[in-house]
């Protein structure tokens, strides 16, 4: 008997063991096939990863994903005999990695819960120094928990008289966290800190940072654009109430934010005083990107302090409650004129917004990737923040009922040097691409392909199935 489990336990191991780190062109399926887009074409390019988070490309067009339990991978697009597809390679194992990822030559970034840690990257042989990491930045876990991603940007320097800094966003503590009406608690706040001309030994402490903004519940995306301004999207609270009124199935708004970082106040926007609502007219309450409170036991907040505008900084646009934005990226549209594979010039300066999905509200929201029509002389959404219909999907679920555990669940965007939009989805294991729809292998995304399973993989199933049956 001992034997038996022995062999079932060795061949289960094997099974493990055998994926190819290859995955051919036209072999994979999307787990959950989302809608497309007119014109366009999406299919994936590598799966069965553990939780693929936060994504960026190297110099070299390796796409690195933090894949949380593993660490850092990279997926490289191949053209060779050995690998006519996408191979994976690990450039470094963490386990506490879990979500954040940026790049400053060859100073790799990538966060915990607690700390942002700097590796030394090599992307020709992709892989990191031995003795690395060094603590950037520390101090960022709270004993009770909470939100606990952190996302980095970095802000280059464009000559020797500016500061590189790293920007980091980090969460409130929980749902509704009072506290955090104080910049002074640390958290539902972005700050930022100096990379040269040194970070101290051991790190900075997290109040060491320069305040950009407060009372931002969790800003889990955020990009910078042409003109120094940091854009951010916030998931807003959950099982909120107005006036005594559950309002929660369509409130509050989740926001798409911004900060000048030519004109840094690190005032408040507005948590976890003041929300911002999406569709109150069955209450009789402010319109789209009007303000609000859910209560508060300081008496001075109301729903017209919240709409002052001294007090809390309002979106620049508002998203359908709960579709939690993870990640923003500007399509800096296609480089040249000798490709077809990106996505529609039509759409160039415009940015793209990956929904993760909701929970809290039936039936289910987002589940995809927008595109917010931009106006690239002003820099700012085309639509008001009182729109509802300032951004449209790209991709999506087509099911929402389906949703959670049959659908995609985005989260990093990245687009590539052609114009290709590479977007990672943790709980399906993929990483997938929106591309033209007329693009040289759109065709993938509707072969039959082939299964993503190696010959040795079925083989040792049918032996450890025969053996079993024996
Ligand atoms: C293979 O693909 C299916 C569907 O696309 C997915 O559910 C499964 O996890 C994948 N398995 C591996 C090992 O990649
Ligand atoms: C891939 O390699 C094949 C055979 O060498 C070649 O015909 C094809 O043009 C290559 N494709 C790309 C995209 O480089
Ligand atoms: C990076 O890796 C390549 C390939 O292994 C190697 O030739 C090169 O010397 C490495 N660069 C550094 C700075 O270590
Ligand atoms: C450095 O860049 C900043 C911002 O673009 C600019 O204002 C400044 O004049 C530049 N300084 C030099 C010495 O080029
Ligand atoms: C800087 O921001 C403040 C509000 O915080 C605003 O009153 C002022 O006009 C801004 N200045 C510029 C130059 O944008
Ligand atoms: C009540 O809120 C106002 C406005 O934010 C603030 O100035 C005041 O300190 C708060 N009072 C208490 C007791 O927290
Ligand atoms: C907004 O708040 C400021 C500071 O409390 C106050 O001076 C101003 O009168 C308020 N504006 C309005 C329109 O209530
Ligand atoms: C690229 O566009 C330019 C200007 O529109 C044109 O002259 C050139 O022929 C194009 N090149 C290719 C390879 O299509």
């Amino acid at each position: 008997m001992l034997s038996k489990i022995v062999l079932v336990g060795a061949l289960a191991l094997q099974v493990q063991t055998v994926y190819s780190q290859c995955q051919a062109k036209g072999s994979v399926l999307f787990a959950h096939k989302p809608t497309v887009g007119k014109g366009l074409s999406a299919h994936v390019v590598y799966n069965g990863l553990k939780k693929p988070r936060g994504i960026k490309f190297d110099d070299l067009s390796n796409l690195l994903v933090v894949d949380v339990g593993v660490g850092v991978v990279a997926l490289t697009s191949k053209n060779s005999t050995d690998c006519m597809g996408w191979e994976r390679k690990v450039v470094l194992e963490n386990g506490d990695l879990n979500h954040g990822i940026e790049l400053d030559g060859t100073s790799l970034f990538v966060s915990t819960e607690s700390e942002v840690l700097e590796y030394q990257y090599n992307a020709s042989s992709l892989s990191v120094s031995s003795g690395n990491p060094r603590t950037v930045v520390k101090g960022m876990k709270k004993p009770e928990g909470g939100h606990y991603t952190r996302t980095l940007v970095i802000q280059p320097s464009p000559n020797s008289t500016i500061i590189p800094h790293i920007i980091i966003s980090r969460g409130s503590d929980g749902n509704v966290e009072p506290a955090a009406a104080d910049p002074a608690t640390g958290t539902a706040q972005i700050r930022r800190f100096a990379l040269h001309p040194s970070v101290p030994d051991g790190g900075y402490d997290w109040f060491q940072g320069q305040l950009l903004a407060s009372g931002i519940r969790n800003a889990v995306g955020m990009t910078l654009d042409k003109k120094n301004k940091l854009w951010s999207v916030e998931n807003s609270v959950d099982e909120v109430t107005w006036n005594g009124k559950d309002v929660h199935t369509d409130n509050p708004a989740e926001e798409l934010n911004v900060v000048d970082l030519n004109n840094i106040s690190g005032a408040s926007y507005g948590y976890p005083n003041c929300y911002t609502a999406w569709d109150m007219s069955s209450f009789s309450g402010p319109s789209t990107g009007g303000q609000f409170t859910a209560g508060s036991d300081n008496a001075s907040i109301s729903d017209a302090f919240c709409s002052n505008t001294t007090n809390v900084v309002p979106p620049a646009l508002n998203f359908e409650a709960h579709v939690a934005p993870l990640d923003i990226k500007f399509y800096g549209g296609i480089k040249g004129n000798e490709t077809e594979f990106g996505i529609t010039r039509d759409w160039t300066n415009d940015a793209f917004v990956s929904f993760h999905g909701s929970w809290n509200r039936e039936p289910p929201a987002g589940y995809g990737v927008v595109r917010i029509p931009w106006s690239g002389d002003d820099s700012v959404p085309q639509a008001k923040s009182d729109s509802k219909t300032g951004y449209e999907y790209v991709v999506q679920a087509p099911d929402m009922n389906a949703c959670p555990s049959g659908c995609i669940r985005p989260v990093g965007l990245e687009f590539d040097q052609l114009g290709r939009l590479f977007v990672s989805s943790d709980a399906t294991g993929e990483v997938f691409v929106i591309e033209d729809g007329n693009s040289p292998d759109a065709s993938w995304a509707i072969s039959t392909g082939r299964p993503n399973i190696s010959t040795r993989y079925l083989l040792s199933i049918a032996l450890v199935s025969s053996w079993i049956l024996l």
